[in-house]
């Protein structure tokens, strides 16, 4: 079986999916940003105060690298891992699935979440630096995408289904 690959805007709910669609298909879950925690032995917020954005870029890259090796496994990627050049790499093995969402959806699932995101961390205008973001981001993600899956207003249950 291939990788399944969840790809996306911070927010969509990839983490929680893959999860649940891991132990649906029985296959091993591996979430991209605590794969680089562990690698690092630092917390994703403190490498971004630290070092940086760009530090943190290379270190997706890196993982890529690592990653590239694995099979049969379901990856959460981080929001802007489809930045990396080498991204297609692990298109190889694998298929992506963007999850896509509303703006107004993603701000709801930020605001109500507990997990420090370095670069949406003020909630103010909160809407505007993500839809920034993402429109930044869109092309690359659709490119990418072998299916979009639209998350707004459905159950997790329904989402893995539709997977
Ligand atoms: C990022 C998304 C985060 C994390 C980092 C950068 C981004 O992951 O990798 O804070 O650039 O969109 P999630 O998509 O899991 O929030």
């Amino acid at each position: 079986m291939k990788n399944i690959i969840l790809i996306g805007m911070s927010g969509t709910g990839k983490t929680t999916v893959g999860k649940n669609l891991s132990s649906k298909l029985g296959m091993e879950f591996l979430d991209t940003d605590i794969f680089i925690e562990q690698m690092e032995k630092n917390k994703i917020e403190d490498i971004f105060s630290l070092y940086g954005e760009a530090y943190f870029r290379r270190l997706e890259s890196c993982a890529i690298d690592k990653l590239y090796e694995k099979e049969n496994i379901i990856i959460s990627t981080g929001g802007g891992m489809i930045l990396s050049d080498k991204f297609i790499k692990l298109k190889e093995k694998g298929i992506a699935i963007l999850l896509e969402s509303s703006i107004d959806n993603i701000v709801n699932n930020i605001k109500n979440s507990t997990t420090v995101r370095p670069l949406l961390n003020n909630q103010e205008n909160l809407y505007e630096r993500i839809n920034t973001l993402y429109n930044n981001r869109k092309k690359t993600y659709k490119f990418l995408a072998d299916f979009t899956i639209f998350v707004d207003n459905k159950s997790i249950d329904l989402i893995v289904y539709e997977i």
